[in-house]
């Protein structure tokens, strides 16, 4: 049994201890977490799975970054994390189908992340709609991957990804 729920300022510990323990050490300074620094991520699309214990097993954030010499608005994907112990149970396709619809709701058209192509692809994104960004380097460009919110929504949004403020 889990409960999803938007995650809230008090739940920022056990969410960061998730991915502390989902991701190798030093996650912080991937380069993408560059774009993150200094910016809220969107409220909204930040959810969380609590299982039966009320551990947090599962979460997914989003941050808005700026595309191009236009700065055009875009989503970026990520981090989303399942505990070990939880794999396998549809808990990440849940979030992620979750909020990429609320997303698109809330009138977001394009989302970008750095991933494995071939899990994300489930979800939509591929390297075509990523190709033409440039994420902060080391950046391998083939991890970097596209979906569109809204048909279109990438169509001539192409060049370096900064963050919101930048
Ligand atoms: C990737 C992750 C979020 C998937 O969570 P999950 O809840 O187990 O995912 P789901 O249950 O929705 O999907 C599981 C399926 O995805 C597949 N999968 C998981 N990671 C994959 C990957 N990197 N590449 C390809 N397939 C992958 C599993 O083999 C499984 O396949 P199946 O449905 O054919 O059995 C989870 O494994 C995790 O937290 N990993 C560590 C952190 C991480 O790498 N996050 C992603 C950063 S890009």
């Amino acid at each position: 049994m889990f409960r999803l729920m938007r995650e809230r300022p008090q739940d920022e510990p056990e969410v960061e201890w998730l991915y502390d323990t989902c991701f190798a050490p030093g996650r912080t300074a991937l380069s993408s977490y560059r774009l993150r620094e200094g910016v809220d991520p969107v409220a909204e699309l930040c959810l969380m799975a609590r299982d039966e214990f009320d551990a947090v097993v599962a979460a997914i954030r989003y941050w808005p970054v700026r595309v191009g010499e236009a700065g055009t608005p875009a989503l970026l994907l990520g981090p989303v994390a399942v505990h070990h112990t939880r794999q396998g149970e549809g808990l990440a396709a849940t979030l992620i189908g979750t909020t990429l619809e609320t997303a698109a709701e809330l009138g977001w058209t394009r989302v970008a992340l750095v991933g494995d192509e071939p899990y994300y692809r489930r979800f939509g994104f591929t390297r075509a709609l990523g190709e033409g960004l440039v994420m902060p380097p080391p950046t391998n460009p083939a991890r970097v991957l596209g979906r569109e919110l809204a048909p279109g929504g990438w169509d001539g949004v192409s060049g370096e990804v900064r963050g919101w403020t930048e």
